[in-house]
This record gives C-alpha cells, structure tokens and sequence, in this order.
C-alpha cells in the first residue's frame, strides 16, 4: 500500500475548517494524506471536541504555560512523524525557527485574497471587517505555504467571493468559509500529500 502523508492540524477555535479536513478525508478528496494529530494553544478549544470525536489524537500547549513553547510543538509534531502541518485557525505566529525546521510542510488558510488584508494583526473578523470598511466589492481565501513572514509564503490555491450589499464581518465571513475555505483548504491539504508521497 502507498504510504499516506502524516497531517498535524494545529488549531485555536472552532475548528471549521479542521471539519472540512476530517469530512474530505471520509469522502475520500483528501486520500494521499492522514490527519494523525491536532494539537491547540487554547484550552476547551471546540476544535478539539470536533477531533475526538472522528477518532484524531489531541495535545493542547498553552503558550503562556509552557517556557518553549515552539520547541514543544516541535517535539510533538516530530513524535507524531509528521509530514505536512496545516495552520486552521490557528491563532499564533510561529517564528521562523519553526518555520524552517518545516520548510514547504506548513500551509495556512487566510480568509482574504493575499496581498490584500494580510500579515499581522489580520486574523478572524478582523480581517472581514478591513475589507468591509475598505469598500471592495470581492474577497476571498487563500491557501498559502507559511515562512517566517507572516501571511508572506508561497500561494497555493485562492476563490474568490462576492461581498453582498449590507453584508456584516460575521455574514462574510460565513460566506468566505463556505464559498472558499472549506473548499480549498482540502484540495490544497491533498495537492501537497500527493507531491511529497509521490516524491
Ligand atoms: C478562519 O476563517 C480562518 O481562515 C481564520 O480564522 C478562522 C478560523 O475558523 N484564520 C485567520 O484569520 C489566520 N490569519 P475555524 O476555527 O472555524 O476554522
């Protein structure tokens, strides 16, 4: 048998786009790839009730609580013999020792079209909220592979989505995950499985 790429999903909430993940691999869009592992910084973060309950190890590292905080998730990630890390939702910058310890292994969704909205201080509605107040008339999501700049790295995939006249950060925010993220994140998770166990 082929062997599957080992995923880690690193998350902080509700864990969405963790769902989309674990229903793409049942139906079998995600099939290069495995989630072994999730791991959250928050505590009673949603996400992990979402993970135990379709089977999927669980490790929670509270940052303020744990004096290496990268060099823990490291040794996790590492334990698990991950291959391919995804950021979903996943509400910390990671530094770039953590970055090149897994360079090419680490993909992230953001919810706008990259260049625009991005970088720190965009996470969540935030995000939803500057592209409302800028005026323009479509957003988005991105899949991007994480280096050391925040939302800086590589693009893999982007959707585009229409912003709807009285439209507020949490109605867009609904959309962008149901019109892109959901959507993306899994072909993007499968793109990347495949190109490292095909080599
Ligand atoms: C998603 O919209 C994701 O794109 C965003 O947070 C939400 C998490 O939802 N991420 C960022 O803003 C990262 N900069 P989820 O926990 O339901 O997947």
């Amino acid at each position: 048998m082929v062997r599957k790429a080992r995923i880690a999903v690193l998350v902080s909430g509700g864990g969405t786009n963790l769902q989309a993940l674990i229903d793409a691999q049942k139906s079998g869009i995600i099939s290069n790839g495995e989630i072994t592992l999730v791991i959250s910084n928050k505590a009673g973060a949603y996400a992990l009730e979402r993970a135990a309950n379709a089977g999927i190890k669980t490790e929670t590292v509270i940052k303020k609580d744990t004096p290496d905080f990268e060099g823990r998730l490291i040794e996790l990630l590492e334990e698990n013999g991950t291959d391919v890390i995804v950021l979903a939702g996943f509400m910390s910058i990671l530094s770039e020792r953590f970055t090149s310890h897994f360079e090419k292994r680490i993909l992230n969704v953001h919810p706008s079209l990259i260049p625009s909205f991005c970088g720190e201080g965009f996470y969540g509605l935030r995000v939803h909220q500057a592209a409302l107040d800028y005026g323009v008339k479509v957003t988005g999501a991105t899949v991007h592979f994480v280096n050391e700049i925040p939302d800086g790295g590589q693009i893999i995939m982007q959707k585009a989505v229409e912003i709807q006249p009285g439209d507020t950060p949490e109605t867009l925010q609904k959309r962008v995950m149901e019109q892109a993220e959901w959507i993306i994140l899994p072909l993007s998770v499968e793109k990347v499985c495949k190109e490292i166990t095909e080599g």
